[in-house]
């Protein structure tokens, strides 16, 4: 027979188990990144930040700082009327579809604007996913079979050099937020709310002096997998971001 003594002791071990296991859960929980109060008085003038608007080819892979990835991440569908949880990019029936997937060198993160935060959803470095081989150019572009000049052995291909850029967006517009329509009103909406978002990142980008490029192409089948995507979850572009190439 057990002592009394044990008995307590048993007892008191797993009060204590079951008072701090909340704490141990929550301390396992996904790696978030607070980021820096976003800066809404900096850039070019908007005419301005629209007449220098360029998608790059060319990409530093000097990291971005903590205060440039936070106001790219706010301009491009971050809370701008805190009130009404409203952002900086509309989006059809205010279904807010767009959700936007931060890569870079250590990780994949999801960006939360209500708490203007990245939430870790896959550990290590995952841009090689936005490399598409160049497809065969159609016959009616550019002369009939003059192919792109060959770059210097060695030498990364344009499409090969996005995944040198130290930040990679990944927008993906989740359909079963909106609340009415058929599925072709959906992906309709999904493309428009996308393009919008697409947009505030190139004009951002533009304001200032940061290179950007909107890209469909990529390895959807991949990014699905490793992301968990559900059915209704559509990633439909995506945007390289760096310094200017000195
Ligand atoms: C919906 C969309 C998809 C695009 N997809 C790609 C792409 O997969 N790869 C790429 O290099 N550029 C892509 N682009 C960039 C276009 O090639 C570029 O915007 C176009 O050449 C005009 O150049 P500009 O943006 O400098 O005016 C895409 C642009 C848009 C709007």
């Amino acid at each position: 027979m057990p002592s009394t003594n044990f008995k307590n002791h048993v007892l008191v071990t797993l009060i204590l188990a079951f008072l701090f296991c909340p704490l141990v859960l929550r301390a396992q929980g996904p790696k978030t990144i607070k980021l820096n109060e976003p800066n809404k008085e900096r850039g070019l003038p908007v005419m301005a930040a629209l007449a220098v608007r360029a998608s790059a080819t060319e990409w530093s892979t000097r990291d971005l700082s903590s205060q440039d990835l936070s106001d790219l991440l706010w301009a491009a569908n971050g809370i701008n009327r805190p009130d009404s949880g409203k952002k900086t990019a509309p989006s059809a029936m205010n279904a807010q579809d767009v959700d936007i997937y931060v890569f870079i060198k250590d990780g994949v993160y999801l960006y939360e604007a209500k708490s203007h935060s990245l939430v870790e959803v896959v550990a290590g470095d995952q841009r090689s996913l936005f490399f598409q081989p160049r497809r065969p150019r159609p016959a009616t572009a550019g002369q009939p079979g003059q192919q792109p000049p060959t770059p210097p052995a060695g030498a990364p291909r344009p499409q090969e050099q996005v995944t040198m850029a130290p930040v990679v967006l990944l927008l993906v517009s989740d359909i079963s937020r909106f609340r009415a329509g058929n599925d072709d009103q959906k992906k309709e909406w999904a493309a428009l709310d996308t393009g919008i978002v697409s947009q505030n990142i190139s004009l951002f980008c533009a304001g200032i002096g940061l290179n950007t490029r909107p890209r469909s192409g990529m390895d959807r089948d991949k990014i699905r997998e490793l992301l968990k995507l559900k059915e209704t979850q559509l990633p439909l572009l995506n945007h390289p971001v760096s310094y200017k190439k000195q």
